[in-house]
């Protein structure tokens, strides 16, 4: 390749260990950031690509509580089940990393200690509630009493889960801690702070000079309404039991605030993952050449777009990211995916009711992402995209050409003498594609980089219909051997061009069609060269499968019996 190979540090948000992954998930996350990292791997770019589990937070510790084991016992337990998902769905992490290892503790500490030491933060001593029976500080989320606006008497000290009211503790009527369930006191603490009110203009600058264009409008929208509101003080530390400690001023019992520490996990896991292949992580976060492109769900975009770049810029070496393509969020069958009242499609029980077809989830969460506003996940769309468009025109294209190739010629790919007109524009339209897709993905479009795919077989389909080859193999054999080589070569940008949306399918196809040495969308250019005309086709089943009205209807019937809705 002419172009030189750009240097991308991909993250995707780390998920909290506190419970298994579900569709809104991949739908919002992982599955655009393994797109694009399989994309920029494929021509030819560097990439690491990077996640881990998110293990501290007091979402951590109640939960933890909640279920009566330790917070160490609750991280290990959904590390497990996240990782195993990510991994069956073909997530491509260069490092899956975890924010409980060493690594991890050891450079948020050097972070906070280094802009410590530079003097950046401020210290601020305030009351705090506090449990005397627990000795210890309670979190917002930790204090429970009355809601000042609906009365229900187990709001939470941060919100009414009842009415949704963002609280603060000290509104609460008879407040009690959630431990000890006493009446907690009101106790001195001290606590570190990054001034983003100083950072107000460094904010507004970047994103005005630098991204004005190239960011999605409801990232931008977002910024722009935190920074009119004001950026005010955000304490960094946290008088909690489970998290990083740190030790300062002789203080005690101090741990870091998890969004201080977590985004830094993007670091450390990086690091981690330099150290065991041998290369250098600051190329990944200090090269001003390099792109860090950060995957998030909407509810991220603040610590993304605001305070991570702030402390990216605070110590004075490191890269701000080049984009946030940040999305909104996915529904399921016209209602909230909700984890508390279990409305969710969880991706480790749709693998087992649905084994093998873990490409089909891919394809519908992207064709169907929430990539510009809310969208809805329901199962009746679900087997529609599966049976009209993965079925009907992906399948049936390669298994019309895959059966010709072996009834007509025992499997081997006829080398035609010569290609006419109108088939060479056929050929000559696939060979658009790989730069139509990559356009639509450098864009993070990621709906409309799919259809184009679905495009491409839809295009092979009509071509098979037209040129109608079943019907010319007395009259015209030259003519049949040439339609199916054009039929194999769709065939082959079509597997190659699959990789980074339906990895498994494109590997499948790939070694049907003698393809597995492939590597890089580069290689599309000299196709021909590469063909192999003695190598014979094996017919190994079909790509997709029909899925029944009755398979859809159980999956509905599941989410009805086992969600308090
Ligand atoms: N665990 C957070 C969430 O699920 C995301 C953390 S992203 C990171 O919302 F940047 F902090 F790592
Ligand atoms: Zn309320």
């Amino acid at each position: 390749m002419s172009e030189k190979n750009k240097t991308f540090t991909v993250t995707a948000a780390l998920p909290y260990a506190n419970g298994p992954l579900h569709i809104g998930h991949l739908a919002g996350v992982y599955i655009p950031a393994d797109i694009f990292s399989r994309y920029q791997r494929l021509i030819n770019n560097d990439v690491a690509f990077i996640c881990g589990s998110d293990e501290h937070g007091v979402a951590i510790s109640l939960q933890a509580r909640k279920e009566s084991i330790t917070p160490k016992e609750l991280i290990d337990r959904y590390d497990k089940l996240i990782r195993d998902s990510f991994e069956e769905f073909g997530i491509s992490f260069d490092n899956y990393s975890r924010t409980s290892r060493k690594i991890h503790h050891e450079t948020s500490i050097e972070m906070f200690n280094d802009l410590n030491k530079k003097n950046l933060f401020s210290s601020k001593t305030t009351k705090q509630f506090y449990d005397e029976e627990a000795k210890q500080f309670l979190a917002d989320r930790y204090i429970i009493g009355t809601c000042p606006s609906c009365k229900f008497d187990e709001a939470y000290g941060d919100q009414c889960e009842k009415c949704g009211a963002t609280l603060s503790p000290d509104e609460l009527k008879n407040p009690r801690s959630a431990i000890s369930k006493s009446k907690p006191i009101l106790k001195d603490s001290k606590h570190w702070y990054i001034n983003l009110d100083e950072f107000e203009d460094f904010i507004r600058d970047w994103i005005t000079k630098e991204h004005k264009d190239d960011w999605k409008p409801n990232v931008l929208g977002q910024v722009k309404s935190w920074l009119d509101n004001g950026l005010k003080p955000r304490a960094v530390t946290r008088d909690l039991d489970w998290g990083i400690p740190i030790k300062i001023d002789g203080e005690e019992g101090k741990v870091l605030y998890v969004w201080f520490e977590a985004p830094i996990g993007y670091i450390s896991a990086t690091k981690e993952w330099a150290e065991k292949n041998n290369k250098n992580w600051n190329k990944y976060w200090k090269d001003k050449d390099t792109k860090l492109v950060h995957f998030i769900g909407k509810d991220n975009i603040v610590f993304h777009c605001i305070i991570f770049p702030i402390i990216l810029k605070m110590t004075g070496d490191h890269i701000l990211p080049f984009n946030v393509p940040a999305n909104e969020f996915l529904n399921l069958e016209g209602n909230k995916i909700s984890t508390s009242r279990n409305w969710a499609v969880w991706l480790h029980e749709y693998l087992k009711d649905f084994p093998d077809m873990q490409d089909v989830l891919r394809y519908v969460l992207t064709v169907n992402a929430p990539e510009t506003k809310d969208n809805d996940f329901t199962w009746k769309e679900f087997q529609m995209r599966n049976n009209s468009e993965l079925v009907a025109i992906y399948g049936n294209f390669i298994n019309r050409v895959l059966t010709l190739i072996i009834k007509y010629y025992n499997g081997i790919l006829p080398n035609p003498e010569s290609i006419d007109e109108e088939n060479q524009k056929i050929i000559n339209e696939a060979k658009t594609f790989p730069k139509l897709i990559g356009n639509f993905l450098d864009e993070f479009k990621f709906r409309e980089a799919i259809k184009s795919l679905m495009n491409l077989a839809r295009n092979g389909n009509k071509f098979l219909a037209e040129s109608e080859p079943w019907k010319l193999q007395k009259s015209n054999p030259e003519k049949v051997k040439e339609i199916l080589y054009v039929g194999y070569i769709i065939s082959c940008y079509l597997s190659i061009l699959s990789e980074p949306f339906l990895p498994f399918t494109s590997n499948k196809l790939k070694s049907q069609l003698n393809l597995g040495e492939i590597d890089s969308w580069s290689e599309l250019e000299n196709l021909d060269s590469k063909i192999d005309f003695s190598f014979k086709i094996k017919s190994e089943g079909v790509l997709f499968r029909k899925i029944e009205d009755d398979e859809i209807i159980k999956q509905v019937e599941k989410l009805n019996k086992m969600s308090s809705q």
